[in-house]
């Protein structure tokens, strides 16, 4: 096999934009990159894609990518670039290491990094033709909404919110109505949508309508929502994906090439793209992936089974619970219908209670975000959705006694004794 198969079949699809000058290059110094092999079988499960996809070495053989700084690469003519690689704007080997292994971990032909999750979230809304109609579900994320009505809005795009998306779906779709966008589970509610089931009825009305899920809560691990026939799935890859607390990333998968052409145009040309360092961070945390996912939600699959039996909680949202109102979706959607590292519950004795609890922790911290190692927790009505006026904050069951945990992986009995005892601290009048 010479280096132009490999280029072509294993190492990105966005090498079919190398010339063919270019590869002839390449074939010439393919010697020196003797060692790259494509090691993944299509058969291979979760745990062994995180852990080899999307990684290549370079010419000294060195088993863990090097982190490529460069922002631009040499040539050899006008025009003739010596590699694959022009201007770290448009392509960086970490970057293009962390796509390849980001759209093999959702089952998708392609993968593109964003500088946020909110810059990713831009770029598929900045796809869309002025003038367009998108329906998203009502309690999306705070930054998504926000974009959706001052942003996107602002370059012709409008924006319908509903709390029942199956069934509004039909009346919703006007003439110019170009896309569909679901977060499952909600934030911070945590209910579940049936993507399939959306992704059939915008099938059925035989329109030209992408749909495009948030996977953030959950991460590629738990669900893949291109196997239920979403368009695109985007993702804040600084929670889980990441999964450190100290990258602010976002990404996306399509198995589309038209849409994933249109994409990476505009990912070059926006140019809101993740540095190599964050890139390779990024790609690092998520070799992991499978297995803190999996132990996060085994630690709250135990606190979330203990809180729903406290008589001091008012309600446990918890897609892991069978008693959950989706929890059909949730077996059919997640992996081995585990229910993520996220809970929200409602604790008795109202927001001065949901104050005392939050601030009586000893391991699980105070502060927003998710989806890290470490656990946290926060009040969303004065914190992450502080902005959003009381009665519509309580339309979506985002009540002043809501406290949300991101639970990390530390141990789950650690973690249980924690929530016990700021729970007793609480309820002290
Ligand atoms: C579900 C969801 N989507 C998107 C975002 C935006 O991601 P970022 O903070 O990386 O811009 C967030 C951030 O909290 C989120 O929770």
């Amino acid at each position: 096999m010479n280096f132009n198969t490999v280029l072509f079949k294993y190492v990105s699809p966005s090498c079919a934009r190398i010339k063919p000058s270019t590869i002839l290059r390449y074939n010439n110094t393919f010697k020196k990159f003797h060692h790259t092999k494509m090691v993944l079988k299509a058969t291979d499960k979760f745990a062994t894609k995180a852990i080899h996809a999307g990684t290549h070495t370079d010419v000294h053989g060195s088993v863990i990518e090097p982190i490529s700084l460069s922002t631009t690469f040499k040539q050899s003519s006008p025009a003739n670039p010596v590699g694959i690689y022009e201007y770290s704007r448009s392509q960086n080997p970490n970057r293009e290491n962390l796509e390849n292994a980001i759209a093999a971990l959702e089952n998708g032909k392609y993968g593109l990094a964003f500088s946020s999750g909110s810059a990713t979230t831009a770029t598929v809304l900045q796809s869309l033709p002025q003038g367009s109609h998108a329906i998203s579900i009502g309690d999306v994320y705070g930054g998504t909404h926000r974009y959706f009505t001052k942003v996107a809005n602002a370059h012709g795009v409008e924006t319908t919110f509903t709390n029942d998306l199956l069934k509004e779906l039909p009346n919703l779709v006007k003439e110019n109505t170009k896309l569909v966008w679901i977060e499952s589970p909600t934030n911070p509610t945590l209910k579940v949508t049936d993507i399939q089931a959306v992704a059939d009825a915008i099938k059925s009305l035989n329109k030209d309508i992408i749909l495009v899920v948030d996977n953030t809560f959950l991460s590629p691990y738990l669900s893949n929502p291109l196997d239920f026939g979403a368009d695109i799935v985007v993702h804040s890859a600084t929670k889980y994906i990441n999964g450190h607390s100290d990258v602010v990333l976002g990404v996306l998968a399509t198995n589309d090439k038209a849409l994933y052409e249109k994409l990476q145009f505009l990912q070059n040309a926006i140019g809101a793209i993740p540095s190599p360092f964050d890139s390779w961070l990024a790609h690092r945390g998520l070799k992991t992936l499978h297995l803190r996912v999996r132990q996060a939600s085994l630690n709250a699959t135990k606190i979330a089974q203990f809180l729903q039996s406290s008589p001091l909680v008012k309600a446990v949202n918890y897609p892991g619970l069978p008693t959950h109102e989706n929890y059909a979706v949730v077996q059919k959607q997640h992996r081995e219908a585990l229910g993520g590292g996220m809970i929200s519950f409602r604790i008795q004795g109202g927001s001065e209670a949901a104050s005392k609890f939050s601030s009586s922790t000893r391991l699980f911290t105070l502060a927003e975000s998710l989806g890290g190692i470490e656990s946290l927790l926060e009040v969303p009505a004065v914190m992450t959705h502080g902005g959003i006026p009381k009665e519509a904050r309580e339309a979506s069951g985002v009540y002043d006694d809501l406290v949300r945990l991101s639970v990390g992986i530390e141990d789950g009995d650690d973690l249980l004794d924690d929530i016990k005892q700021a729970l007793e601290i609480a309820a002290k009048k």
